[in-house]
């Protein structure tokens, strides 16, 4: 994918604020630390645009990206950080649930999770909640970088067979060495294709 522009938008906590631009929209969510924000920055290739940190829980609010003026991104904040308050956490839960229900230009869910931990219970669970709503995601095993050939495989077939009962997808990615960056471009490209998304052809696969 060619990158030729990506700009932060705005942070939000309330439907209220989110922007009104109408993109399609694509939202990045997972256990905190899993590395939501650093996948942001490697698929536009934009170091530090979204804000990354060895601390669990940096991103707290909903932050939005417009790649290319045409897509959005939505980085939501991070669960299943043990450190946080018990408001912190209903304050998760609202604001996630908040998104998910009334966000209209969502196009796709990227469910980001640490390849060597595969799908964990509220993951499951949170799935089955966008599977029944009939949100469209797929499941992204990331930091594959930190496993050996042989690992990777075998962790990898751990999370497909776990994706089958959801019926999702399953990609693997590293945002350190831009693994797997081109076949999820090519996912998100699919899914917010229709409309006013023009990246098609050599542009698409130039890089
Ligand atoms: P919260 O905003 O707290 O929910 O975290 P996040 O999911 O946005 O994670 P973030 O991108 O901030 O990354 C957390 C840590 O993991 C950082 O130290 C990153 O450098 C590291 N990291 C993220 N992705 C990768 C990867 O693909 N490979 C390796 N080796 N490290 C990664
Ligand atoms: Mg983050």
């Amino acid at each position: 994918m060619k990158i030729t522009k990506a700009i932060f938008v705005k942070s939000a906590k309330d439907l209220a604020d989110y922007p009104s631009g109408g993109f399609a929209e694509v939202a990045f969510a997972g256990r905190s630390n899993v590395g939501k924000s650093s996948m942001i920055n490697c698929l536009v290739q934009k170091r530090g645009l979204a804000h990354t940190s060895s601390t669990p829980g940096k991103t707290r609010l909903i932050n939005f990206y417009l790649v290319n003026g045409e897509v959005s991104f939505a980085d939501l904040p991070g669960y299943g950080y043990a450190r946080v308050s018990r408001e912190m956490r209903s304050e998760w839960k609202r604001m996630v649930e908040e998104y998910f229900l009334h966000r209209k230009e969502l196009r796709l869910l990227i469910l980001v999770v640490d390849v060597r931990r595969g799908l964990e219970e509220d993951e499951k669970a949170f799935l089955l909640w966008l599977k029944q709503r009939g949100i469209k995601a797929v499941i992204v095993g990331t930091k594959i970088d930190k496993l050996n050939r042989s690992e990777r495989v075998r962790a990898m077939r751990i999370l497909r067979e776990q994706a089958k009962e959801f019926g999702m997808d399953v990609f693997e990615f590293s945002s350190r060495s831009g693994e797997g960056r081109d076949e999820l471009w090519s996912r998100i490209v699919q899914v917010c294709g229709e409309g006013s998304w023009s990246f098609s052809g050599e542009n698409f696969f130039s890089q």
